[in-house]
């Protein structure tokens, strides 16, 4: 969409505000041996009881096969995207764990999503990544590299979405991020335009090339989403016919958020 009226934006916001209170509700419970249904169950809980709407229950865009049964995506280790909780599937220290959730808030949908690592008190992705100076991590370097890199793609991304510039600055700013950190980017999902359904056109692809695709307009909701891998960007869909996995069995990480363009820039809304 494209917010144009105070009360718009007033309640975009509010959407917004609710969505990352969700998602902290979410990523405190998500300790070792939870089941991705309970987080599921205390998502749907923590949307409903701010006066929100899950928008990802039941949703059935083209293509897909049968609607989304959650409420929350949960998307571990080799898993990217649209993981569907499972009262059988219970996280372990050390997984790393991608929370996505949507919502609609008076009538505005937002989206959002964290990558964290389960278990280990040195991954504060929740805290925008400042990290704690004595307290013991699980050691693994690698994922706190992958989980880092994605979430500075996400920023750059984010910082790139200027009201005159082009849909292709942004998908040019995760490509940057993910070269340096020799990251493999999904190509084949992106982000897209947001804000009065779950997706809006246009598509945001994470490869895309400055210059390039629509102009950037004050005014436009737009949910920005980088994945990036340790290893090829390519994805495969799993047998639920909703899961992307990696091809290749690599991990994977994903940060997402639901901004606005202003005419100052960009302002993220799921914060
Ligand atoms: N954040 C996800 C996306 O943009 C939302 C998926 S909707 C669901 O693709 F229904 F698949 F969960
Ligand atoms: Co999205």
């Amino acid at each position: 969409m494209i917010a144009t009226t105070e009360e718009e934006i007033k309640a975009l916001r509010s959407a917004g505000k609710i969505l990352a209170g969700v998602l902290a509700d979410v990523e405190a419970l998500a300790t070792d041996a939870v089941s991705t249904a309970e987080l599921d169950l205390a998502a749907e809980h923590s949307i409903r009881a701010r006066g929100a709407v899950p928008s990802f229950l039941n949703y059935q865009p083209d293509g897909a096969s049968y609607p989304y049964p959650a409420a929350l995506c949960v998307s571990i280790n080799d898993e990217v995207v649209h993981g569907i909780p499972n009262e059988k599937r219970l996280l372990h220290s050390g997984d790393i764990v991608t929370v996505d959730a949507g919502l609609s808030y008076q009538g505005f949908f937002v989206d959002a999503a964290r990558t964290f690592i389960v278990g280990d008190p040195t991954d504060t992705s929740y805290l925008g990544g400042e990290k704690s100076l004595v307290m013991q991590g699980l050691g693994d370097t690698k994922a706190h590299e992958l989980i880092n890199a994605t979430r500075a793609a996400l920023l750059a991304a984010i910082a790139a979405a200027q009201p005159g510039g082009h849909i292709g600055d942004i998908g040019a700013a995760v490509a940057r991020i993910a070269r340096a950190h020799k990251l493999g980017i999904v190509e084949e999902l992106g982000g897209h335009a947001v804000g009065r359904a779950v997706h809006e056109k246009p598509f945001i692809p994470n490869d895309g090339r400055a210059g390039e695709g629509e102009e950037i307009k004050v005014g436009m909701v737009l949910a920005i989403e980088p994945m990036l891998a340790e290893g090829k960007g390519a994805v495969v869909l799993a047998e639920d016919e909703w899961t992307y996995r990696m091809a290749d069995g690599k991990r994977a990480a994903h940060f997402e958020e639901t901004i606005l363009v202003t005419a100052k820039g960009p302002e993220i809304l799921t914060r």
